[in-house]
């Protein structure tokens, strides 16, 4: 699979650990966005920018996801769940993982540096990059969480 990475500097360690057993696994790591180590940045600017970018690859014939890491996963999680056609989950075990593939179509998985051991995150994010989405019933709920983008615009405007 093709990959995109971030993290902010909650992340690093983990981003770049996984980067490489990505690498190692046979899969394509389009571009990492982020910081370097000693710098800082903001979780949802990184957020912003990978989804961006992910979005954009939609277009192409082979699917993108996204890795996405910060202290908790959860402040990459709530930010990218702010974009219209992203689905991402914070987990911290391995069925969740594959449950967001298998259920909820998540194209972006969010992780915890702070979370989780580095033998857990990687079993993680296989158990995430083995499963596929189940369609069926799924694809209508799926549907409906695109469709809440829509909603949400004309109840709050
Ligand atoms: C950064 O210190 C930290 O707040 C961030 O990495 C993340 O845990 C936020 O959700």
């Amino acid at each position: 699979m093709r990959v995109y990475v971030g993290s902010d500097h909650g992340g690093i360690e983990m981003r770049e650990q996984l980067t490489a057993l990505l690498i190692e696994w046979g899969h394509e790591v389009l571009e990492t966005f982020g910081p370097q180590s000693g710098e800082s940045a903001d979780y949802p600017d990184v957020a912003f920018d990978l989804c961006r970018a992910l979005l954009a690859s939609e277009e192409s014939e082979v699917p993108a996801f996204g890795l996405l890491v910060c202290g908790t996963g959860q402040g990459m999680a709530i930010s990218a769940n702010k974009f219209p056609g992203i689905r991402a989950g914070a987990v911290s075990d391995a069925f969740s993982a594959k449950m967001i593939r298998e259920h909820n179509d998540a194209n972006v998985i969010c992780l915890g540096q702070r979370v989780l051991g580095s033998e857990l995150a990687a079993l993680i994010l296989r158990s995430y990059i083995e499963s596929t989405f189940a369609g069926g019933r799924h694809e209508t709920r799926v549907g409906k969480i695109n469709g809440i983008d829509e909603q949400a615009r004309l109840v709050s405007s």
